[in-house]
């Protein structure tokens, strides 16, 4: 499917109140809630194909999980740690990385075989990353390996064992895929599993099994799990899933490079692991409010943009785990600001749904602008110039929305293909530019 700009930004105030809900939570919440003693019940809760991958998975695992797409809710019926079923056929999570990574870290600790398999783009997705940890626990996984491809890939065979065993680990690369895969075989592993990470990264896990009762010690870099004899929902009630602070991105920075209006985007999650963006974007001279601070399992917020004459900045490493999923849209801000933009320490970029470094070079040169790629980032000037007509974004939905924000605010009309692809994180996309893009 082709998406044609030809609508002019509104000059209004417009609040947005239906960003969907959290994909990494979203995961998380199936995952926990199978594994529970009791059952769950999520409300806000990511109805994209990336997590409706997952319900498939955890329901061929014998889970019995009720969607209710009008209202957003998911109910699972937990299974307890060690309830779950094989499935006879392979396990299949489409587009979603975290969904292989995060599922084979339960799947090497159980006393079954499974096969766990993906889209096209899945199966050229690292996964030593987590393989290599998970198999110095006792866990054993096969995977697949090709000439002149230096890791090991999907689809993976998991063969069931009899018991994992903790085990330090100190990660190579700051990822919260691999640290949460880890620590989920850690619930079954003997003794205990600690995790140091270069650098902290985002910690959905750490909060929803310390709530649902893990033995579960958190510091900076560190995490400790001990063998874990039952997880618990403690909630009575449906627990909120706050709306995707990496989806609600693609609308704060057209909220600040539009020329008019006020745009509040509702209930936006705040967790200090995945917000950072705001506070580049303050730094790059954006007008940003927070209004109606709560929080119910993670923070959420209100999230107010006024439009703003925004300047590059360099963007180093301690940065980069907060907005991973953030720089394609942060480069598209940084094409409509003055100066120069450099992002370093970025070389995790290379491995997501495309390879990122590539595509937002790409992205931005189709826009006129002016970028030099890095092996482990790029710098990219302020400014663009003549837009091509057709834009190729290549399957990669991070890289089509931020096309389409960069067609808004550059007002040219262009045609950008595959963006079906959006729908693996943010299914209600173009109504919510259709919102906020008069005709
Ligand atoms: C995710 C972690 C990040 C992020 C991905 C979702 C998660 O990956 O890019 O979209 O839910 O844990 P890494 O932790 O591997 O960088």
């Amino acid at each position: 499917m082709a998406y044609l700009f030809s609508d002019s930004l509104i000059k209004t105030q417009v609040t947005i109140s239906t960003i969907p809900g959290d994909k990494s939570i979203s995961h998380r919440a199936i995952i926990l809630g199978a594994l529970a003693e009791n059952n769950s019940e999520f409300s806000n809760f990511l109805f994209a194909e990336d997590c409706l991958n997952t319900v498939q998975i955890f329901k061929k695992l014998g889970v019995s999980i009720d969607c209710n797409v009008k209202n957003k809710r998911v109910y699972i019926k937990g299974k307890g740690l060690n309830g779950l079923k094989v499935s006879k056929q392979h396990l299949d999570v489409g587009n979603s990385g975290t969904g292989i990574r995060l599922i084979t870290g339960v799947l090497a600790a159980q006393a079954f075989n499974s096969c766990i398999t993906g889209d096209e783009t899945i199966l050229v997705r690292p996964m030593a990353r987590i393989i290599d940890p998970l198999m110095s626990m006792g866990a054993q996984v096969s995977a697949q390996s090709y000439p002149n491809m230096q890791d090991k890939y999907p689809p993976l065979t998991i063969q069931g064992v009899d018991q994992l065993t903790g085990i330090n680990y100190k990660m190579p690369i700051a990822s919260a895929q691999v640290k949460s895969a880890i620590l989920l075989a850690g619930l079954y592993a003997n003794g205990s599993t600690t995790i140091i990470e270069p650098r902290p990264s985002r910690n959905h896990t750490e909060v929803m099994l310390k709530a649902y009762g893990a033995p579960i010690t958190t510091a900076d870099t560190s995490t400790t799990i001990k063998k874990t004899i039952a997880l618990r929902n403690p909630f009575s009630t449906s627990l909120v899933i706050p709306s995707d602070f990496s989806s609600a991105a693609f609308f704060i920075v057209l909220g600040l490079l539009q020329k008019e209006a006020k745009l509040t985007l509702t209930n936006i999650g705040m967790n200090p692991t995945r917000n950072t963006l705001l506070k580049v974007l303050k730094l790059m001279g954006a007008t940003i409010d927070i209004v109606n601070e709560t929080s119910t399992l993670e923070p959420y917020a209100d999230i107010v943009m006024h439009p703003s004459k925004l300047h590059n900045i360099t963007i180093d490493e301690s940065y980069i785990p907060f907005i991973i999923d953030e720089i394609p849209i942060l480069a598209v801000a940084g094409m409509f600001a003055a100066g120069t933009m450099v992002v370093t320490g970025a070389k995790e970029l290379r491995f997501k749904e495309s390879d990122r470094i590539e595509k937002i070079v790409h992205l931005v040169t189709q826009f006129g602008g002016t970028i030099t790629q890095k092996a482990d980032g790029f710098i990219l000037e302020g400014g663009t110039k003549k837009a091509s007509p057709h834009i190729l974004s290549g399957k990669d939905h991070r890289i089509s929305m931020s096309a389409v924000i960069a067609s808004l605010v550059s007002e040219t009309p262009v045609f950008i293909d595959d963006v079906d692809c959006i729908k693996t994180s943010f299914p209600n996309f173009f109504d919510l530019i259709k919102l906020v893009a008069a005709p």
